[in-house]
């Protein structure tokens, strides 16, 4: 399996980090672009090197360089998730400004009718945000807030970043980390 693995500037870096860990171990060809913005959002909530992030990936891209391979559809991949998403991003991809490699490869998603994951994160939304993430969803994009989940009876953060990380993995028929939901 082939993603792409984007990063743009909201809270939730250590979601991508788990992530990127678990592809890893799936063997899945990862092709990672990152933002300044993540870059930035990064440096101020993980005690973890974006180097050492880089080196989880297979192919790592410049997000100014539009001249590369996720810029096309031609280069075929099993699709691509966006990692932590800010509301900058995902009013980008919703109203089609593809102005730097990420949203370009998003952009290329839609149009190629491939897998699009995001885990879009702000607190409140604004009718804005709600906007573009409907229009987002109407085109076939699956939206994965990292919300709080309590009925798995989490007692770490570690269990709901899990939890998170696994809806992901499960969108593309990969081995989930949190066992099936049974009602006892
Ligand atoms: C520490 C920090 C946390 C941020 N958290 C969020 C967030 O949760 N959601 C969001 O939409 N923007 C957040 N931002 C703002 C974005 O990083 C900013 O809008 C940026 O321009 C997004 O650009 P990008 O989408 O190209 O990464 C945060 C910024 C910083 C510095």
């Amino acid at each position: 399996m082939k993603l792409i693995v984007g990063m743009s500037g909201a809270s939730g870096s250590i979601i991508a980090v788990e992530l990127l860990k678990n592809l890893r171990r799936e063997d899945v060809e990862i092709h990672l672009v990152v933002t300044d913005g993540a870059a930035l959002t990064f440096k101020h909530e993980i005690n973890f090197d974006l180097e050492d992030l880089k080196q989880l990936a297979n192919f790592v891209y410049d997000v100014k360089d539009i001249d590369t391979s996720i810029a096309s559809g031609s280069f075929k991949t099993d699709g691509m998730v966006i990692v932590p998403c800010s509301m900058k991003t995902v009013a980008g991809i919703a109203n089609g400004y593809a102005e730097n490699l990420l949203l370009r490869a998003a952009d290329v998603c839609i149009k190629e009718n491939r897998k699009l994951v995001i885990v879009p994160r702000e607190i409140p939304l604004s009718r804005i945000h709600l906007k573009n993430l409907k229009e987002l969803a109407e085109n076939g994009v699956v939206i994965i807030p990292p919300m709080l989940t309590f009925y798995n009876k989490p007692s770490t953060i570690q269990d709901q970043i899990d939890h998170v990380v696994s809806k992901i993995l499960m969108q593309f028929n990969l081995p989930s980390i949190v066992p099936e939901w049974k009602s006892r």
